[in-house]
């Protein structure tokens, strides 16, 4: 299914064709896509290059996806059974350089996650991220250090048909995607005040 982006200029195809799905076909993901999928990652920029950034796969099957799904709210948990691979997304707080913490680790770990996002819409995949889950959890099922911590879980996988799912998240699936204005977070002069473009 298609949801593409009513954009108010055009941009980049791959940006409009993107959106979250929560159906996603048996369709496998291959290795060679994963391991594309995670060097668009690695190029990600970062503050003072420390690459806060980690992850953890799972596949449809296997005891990592299990334990991720397991984690999951429940909400999601009814959707994100259908994807093929599921990943944890996590972070290291404290800089690898100063020991100190590194204020941007999250942020960092986001673009590089958003990378990820923008080569899988190349492959034809798409990406669903997810902030419902139990980070405790998470931590103790893949004995994640305190230095460390499950940001954001992403299921990945080719688009399915919105049938397969639930019927309390058929509509979900259907509705349409919309966006704040750009004046309402585009600003000059002060804070709140829209930048006008020609
Ligand atoms: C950090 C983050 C957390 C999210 N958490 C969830 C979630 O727990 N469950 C869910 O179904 N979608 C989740 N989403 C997906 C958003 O709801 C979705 O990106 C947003 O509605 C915009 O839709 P679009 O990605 O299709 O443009 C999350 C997205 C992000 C970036």
């Amino acid at each position: 299914m298609k949801k593409p982006a009513n954009t108010s200029v055009p941009i980049h195809p791959l940006l409009t064709e993107r959106w979250s799905p929560r159906a996603f076909s048996h369709r496998p993901v291959s290795d060679d896509q994963l391991e594309r999928l995670f060097e668009a990652a690695r190029w990600a920029p970062s503050a003072s290059n420390e690459q806060p950034w980690y992850f953890i796969v799972g596949r449809s099957g296997d005891e990592t996806c299990q334990k991720i799904h397991d984690a999951l709210v429940e909400f999601n948990q009814l959707w994100a059974k259908t994807a093929p691979v599921l990943v944890v997304a996590v972070s290291r707080k404290n800089s690898l350089k100063s020991g100190t913490l590194n204020t941007w680790h999250s942020y960092d770990l986001g673009q590089a996650v958003a990378h990820l996002t923008v080569q899988a819409m190349h492959e034809g995949l798409f990406v669903h991220q997810m902030g419902g889950f139990n980070s405790g959890q998470i931590s103790e099922a893949f004995k994640i250090g305190d230095d460390y911590l499950a940001i954001t879980i992403f299921a990945v996988g080719y688009a399915g048909d919105y049938k397969v799912l639930h019927p309390n998240l058929q509509k979900l699936e259907l509705d349409e995607r919309k966006r704040k204005e750009q004046k309402e977070f585009v600003f000059t002069s002060y804070f709140g005040q829209p930048l006008k473009l020609s």
